[in-house]
């Protein structure tokens, strides 16, 4: 597992922020507990250097649509754990949308238990920042047969609708699929952080392969990408779980720094 920093300059901000992304782990029930708890291990060890840590981002995919109890007890024992330092905000992914309203309101008690803040369409303060973690309706995902095509079209006004107008400047928006970013930024977030991709499962360089939708080369798999239009940014990272090639797991140190004139 790999420790990415990244630098951001961000306006209308006057001190640095430490935002620490963690992204797509799948704790599933195929994998196993101490395999579970090495990797929580392996985060703890790696975040415990990174001092000054202002809050961490979890942008969905904790847990697989396949899980169980132990499942469960796993995401709890690593928030709890990162909880000890700063903040913990989460907002769902594709995976969490999929569980069945119960399974999902069992995981929000057990995290929410351990001081976790969800963040589902909904926005918080953090010092100068106005953290936001978006939803997105799980027909951008798959369509209503479970398969990927004529899949619904990340749009503005879909943001919109879940999140309402854009208050709050300079924002950073948790978005699990990076696919809507030029409209994030349209919505008016600054800085997105979002997952998914897993950095495009194979990587021969600086290509990832393939997107969870099936699709070859896709756009966005990996690393920090600029909106021409806005200026606003995009941290993507290619995440934590499941099958990689040439593809490290990562977590994301993000510094966010005021701009320089
Ligand atoms: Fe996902």
């Amino acid at each position: 597992m790999e420790v990415r920093h990244e630098t951001i300059q961000m306006k209308g901000i006057r001190k640095g922020y430490r935002l620490v992304h963690l992204s797509d782990i799948h704790f599933s029930r195929l994998t196993t507990h101490e395999k579970n708890r090495e990797c929580i291990r392996e985060i703890l060890r790696k975040c415990r250097p990174l001092w000054n840590t202002c809050a961490f981002c979890i942008t969905g995919d904790l847990v697989s649509r396949k899980w169980n109890e132990a499942t469960l007890e796993d995401a709890a024992e690593l928030v709890k754990n990162l909880r000890k330092t700063a903040p913990v905000l989460f907002s769902f992914g594709n995976h969490e949308m999929d569980l069945p309203l119960a399974l999902r309101r069992e995981l929000v008690k057990a995290l929410q238990s351990e001081g976790v803040t969800l963040l589902h369409n909904r926005s918080i303060r953090l010092g100068e920042l106005t953290v936001t973690g978006l939803t997105l309706p799980k027909h951008v995902y798959r369509n209503a047969n479970g398969g990927y095509s004529g899949l619904s079209t990340i749009t503005q006004g879909m943001v919109e609708s879940c999140l309402g107008a854009c208050v709050a400047r300079p924002g950073v928006l948790l978005a699990h699929s990076p696919l809507g970013f030029p409209s994030y930024a349209q919505w008016g977030a600054d800085l997105v952080l979002s997952g998914h991709v897993h950095g495009g499962i194979v990587r021969i360089g600086e290509q990832g392969i393939l997107s969870p939708e099936r699709l070859f080369f896709p756009q966005y798999t990996k690393g920090l990408y600029t909106d021409a239009e806005t200026g606003a940014r995009m941290e993507l990272s290619a995440g934590i779980g499941k099958l990689r090639i040439h593809n490290p797991a990562e977590i994301v140190c993000v510094d966010l720094i005021p701009e320089m004139r």
